[in-house]
């Protein structure tokens, strides 16, 4: 069964950026460093840890340079990455001297975009040139992120072709990873498979990532219809967190325990430790003020003996049993 799906899958956490960004309760920065050291210690080794916007915009983000002295430099192996919309927010990653990849976003509706980063889409691109030419020139990598690809809160249905050109736009950038983004979870496998079958034809498998949302509880089934048409690549959030401020409606994002369960069902490698994530998960979840969505977090390990722990303790509320 597994010759048909990519060996090796690459799970980017962004828990700590598209995770929290959407969070009420501001959480405090310590936290944030434990939670990020957390997912280092379960086998993440791609964590968006933050990003460089206006903080008025997104207020819980807004200690981005304190989280990033709090935390120093990443352990060897492990690469952190922030979202960066302008040249301003690219000096204020750079200064900060552990950022390795940064990440341009834009979106495949007009009205999502302007409400996003005020700007249209094709103003959006041009503001990138700069920021992408000056990262790479000091030695980031580079994504681009499409949001809106299957389906925009406030346009309705995103056509397939325009998410194309967009990814099309970011690649002639020179961002070599693009993530495809369906911000309000509203895709089905059926958009999952529109998208790709256009994008694949255009652009290596090897460049794509899928960022899928799990509002409709249709995320982890999307994630197996980008595993067989050959994507390797998923962003994932730690416990479910996630939502955009911009894009009403929205939800959590894939959850990485539900994908690394999925991951795990079907034999594919990715390198996390779901037991560790849990407890990474775990440790965040108190600062929040509500549960955690993701179905697999919630699920108590199994396989064991009742009275035997597995070697942790249920990290759920034991009180929703
Ligand atoms: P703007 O207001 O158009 O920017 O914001 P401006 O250039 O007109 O500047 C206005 C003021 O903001 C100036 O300050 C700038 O210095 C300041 P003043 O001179 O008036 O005192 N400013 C900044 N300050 C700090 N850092 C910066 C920065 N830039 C300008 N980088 C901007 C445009 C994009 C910056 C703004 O709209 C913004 O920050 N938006 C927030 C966007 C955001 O974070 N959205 C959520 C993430 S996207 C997402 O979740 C989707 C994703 O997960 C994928 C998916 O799910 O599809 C990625
Ligand atoms: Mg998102």
């Amino acid at each position: 069964m597994s010759r048909v799906f990519p060996a090796t899958v690459r799970i980017t956490e962004v828990g700590p950026r598209d995770g929290l960004q959407n969070e009420e309760q501001l959480v405090p920065t310590e936290a944030k460093a434990t939670f990020v050291r957390g997912l280092i210690a379960a086998g993440l080794r791609e964590i968006e840890i933050t990003s460089f916007v206006r903080p008025d915009r997104v207020p819980q983000l807004a200690d981005a340079e304190d989280l990033c002295a709090l935390l120093g430099p990443a352990p060897e192996g492990v690469r952190y990455t922030a979202l960066v919309p302008n040249t301003r927010g690219l000096h204020r990653a750079l200064a900060t001297g552990i950022i390795q990849r940064i990440a341009v976003f834009t979106a495949s509706s007009e009205t999502f975009n302007q409400r996003n980063v005020n700007a249209s889409i094709a103003e959006s691109i041009k503001r990138f040139v700069p920021v992408v030419e000056e990262a790479r020139a000091e030695g980031l990598a580079v994504r681009g992120y499409v949001s809106t690809a299957m389906g925009c809160p406030y346009e309705g249905a995103v056509a397939p072709a325009k998410v194309l050109e967009v990814v099309k736009e970011l690649d002639a950038l020179g961002c070599e990873d693009i993530s495809i983004g369906d911000t309000i979870g509203a895709g089905t496998p059926a958009d999952v498979a529109r998208v790709l079958d256009l994008v694949l034809a255009e652009v290596a498998s090897e460049r794509i990532t899928l960022h899928l949302h799990d509002t409709r509880g249709m995320a982890a089934v999307n994630a197996l219809e980008g595993l067989l048409r050959g994507v390797a690549s998923f962003d994932a959030s730690a416990g479910g967190l996630g939502g955009c401020p911009f894009a009403p409606g929205a939800a959590g994002n894939l959850a990485s325990e539900d994908l690394v369960y999925l991951l795990d069902g079907l034999g594919l490698e990715h390198g996390v430790d779901l037991e560790r994530l849990r407890d990474a998960s775990a440790g965040i979840e108190p600062h929040l003020g509500h549960d955690l969505a993701s179905r697999v977090y919630q699920a108590p390990a199994w396989g064991c003996d009742e009275d035997d722990d597995c070697g942790q303790d249920d990290p759920g509320d034991e009180s929703d049993a």
